[in-house]
């Protein structure tokens, strides 16, 4: 129809085998793929949408990685950016498990206490982080050695500095 525009249903191209992170907050897919230290440069198929327009939750962003399939630890370091992240492990072009990513009650690793004097940010054997999670929604979360909390922004700005 030539001069004419249609309304378009923005469709995002279906993978084979592999997994979708579907309903990532809006703007936040950048994040995840951080997060899970994809970089592109793997050499898999990576599909990334955002601010896609969803019936259910106004807007989101998907990723759809080809090809693999994530850990439990990996589950959890999307729930914490993106706490409303549903997991569709695809095979064969269908849906075969979808679940919803959780964050557990504490965390290992994943970010560096803020605060300097921490046992954990010792120079000489420092000690691992570990953190509890006080909030899920916001994340929140507190330093099991020194009760620092840490907020979900300056998670994300952990994740978006390296
Ligand atoms: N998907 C895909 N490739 C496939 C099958 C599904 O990329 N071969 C994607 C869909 O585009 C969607 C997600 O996986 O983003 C979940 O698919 P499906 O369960 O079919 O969609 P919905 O019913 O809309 O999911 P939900 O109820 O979780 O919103
Ligand atoms: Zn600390």
């Amino acid at each position: 129809m030539a001069g004419k525009k249609k309304s378009e249903t923005i469709r995002i191209v279906k993978i084979t085998d592999g997994t979708v992170i579907d309903h990532i907050s809006a703007g936040h897919a950048l994040e995840v793929l951080e997060i899970l230290g994809i970089t592109g440069k793997e050499g898999s198929v990576v599909t990334l949408a955002m601010n896609i327009s969803s019936s259910k939750v106004g807007s989101k962003d998907i990723v759809k990685l080809e090809k693999r399939v994530l850990e439990q630890s990996e589950l959890a370091r999307i729930a914490l950016v993106a706490p409303d992240a549903t997991i569709n492990i695809i095979q064969e072009g269908e849906v075969v498990k979808k679940t919803r990513v959780e964050l557990p009650d504490s965390i290992a690793n994943v970010v560096i206490c803020p605060n300097k004097r921490c046992v954990t940010n010792k120079e000489r054997e420092p000690i691992h982080a570990k953190y509890q999670v006080v909030s899920k929604r916001p994340t929140v979360l507190k330093c099991h050695y020194c009760w620092t909390l840490i907020e979900e922004a300056e998670i994300i700005a952990q994740f978006m500095e390296h």
